[in-house]
């Protein structure tokens, strides 16, 4: 099937509506402020957000299209070239990252609802309580491509219903969207992992059909503002971070 090579139709958001900060701006930003971390990325294709990780870095793709050294400024890196799901069926994920939990997580892979809400269920099994999970693409700029199903080559997918239902049905989480360019970033903070029963929320997601009210009701944080400022701007998610920071200097 060939793709329409646009946007889609349906405007939901004008560009205007978007920071100049471009998301793998935000990526580099963190990575130079927290330095190393414990990194998973499920979804990785070229490299281009995986090449600013620093510290233990973990990626997974079923078809990797790397093509230049994304190994420099890792501790460690390592690829596994197979779906998210398989990864976490067949791999042990916790002796990956030597026993130790995963401190930023970007879930970037198949960009359905159902997919990445299980891939945010399985990763939530090895986070510690200051983790950050983003996921990409939370604010469509149009209807056809946060469709479920591909037609458009730029496409978001309905990852917005996976945001959707975490607002909705995760209270205990901070969910927070920033609007980086050029589809935002959300921002998923307050895990808890003594939490024995993390409820499975994929039969909510046929509910969620509005894309428009979640557009208009999202609360957008500004990512300049965010990078400018952490704390103070991000009020939870800054201060995660600040927690990892100290984690940090007190493990080096
Ligand atoms: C948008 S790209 C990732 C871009 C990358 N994170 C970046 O920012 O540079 C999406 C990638 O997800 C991969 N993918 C598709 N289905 C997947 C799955 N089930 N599990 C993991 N990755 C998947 C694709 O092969 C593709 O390379």
């Amino acid at each position: 099937m060939s793709l329409k090579p646009n946007w889609g139709e349906g405007r939901l958001v004008a560009p205007s509506q978007f920071s100049s900060v471009h998301y793998l701006s935000v990526f580099e930003q963190l990575f130079d402020r927290y330095g190393p971390l414990n990194y998973l990325e499920i979804g990785v294709c070229r490299g281009q957000s995986m090449q600013h990780a620093r510290g233990h870095a973990v990626g997974v793709d079923p078809h990797f299209q790397i093509d230049f050294p994304v190994y420099k400024g890792k501790s460690a890196l390592k690829l596994f070239q197979k779906t998210s799901d398989d990864f976490f069926q067949e791999v042990d994920v916790q002796q990956e990252f030597n026993g130790e939990p995963i401190d930023l997580a970007f879930i970037d892979g198949l960009h359905t609802a159902e997919q990445t809400l299980i891939d945010f269920q399985n990763v939530e099994s090895y986070l510690h309580r200051d983790s950050v999970v983003m996921l990409h693409d939370c604010i469509p700029q149009t209807i056809e491509s946060a469709e479920p199903t591909r037609t458009t080559l730029y496409w978001t997918g309905d990852v917005w219903r996976t945001a959707v239902c975490l607002q909705e049905h995760r209270p205990d989480l901070q969910v927070a969207a920033l609007d980086c360019r050029p589809s935002g970033l959300l921002m998923v903070t307050g895990f808890d992992p003594g939490r024995l029963d993390s409820p499975c929320l994929l039969d909510h997601l046929a509910e969620i059909t509005d894309i428009s009210s979640y557009v208009d009701g999202l609360q957008v944080y500004s990512t300049d503002e965010f990078l400018d400022d952490m704390p103070a701007q991000l009020k939870d998610v800054g201060a995660t971070l600040g927690r990892l920071e100290d984690r940090l200097i007190l493990a080096n």
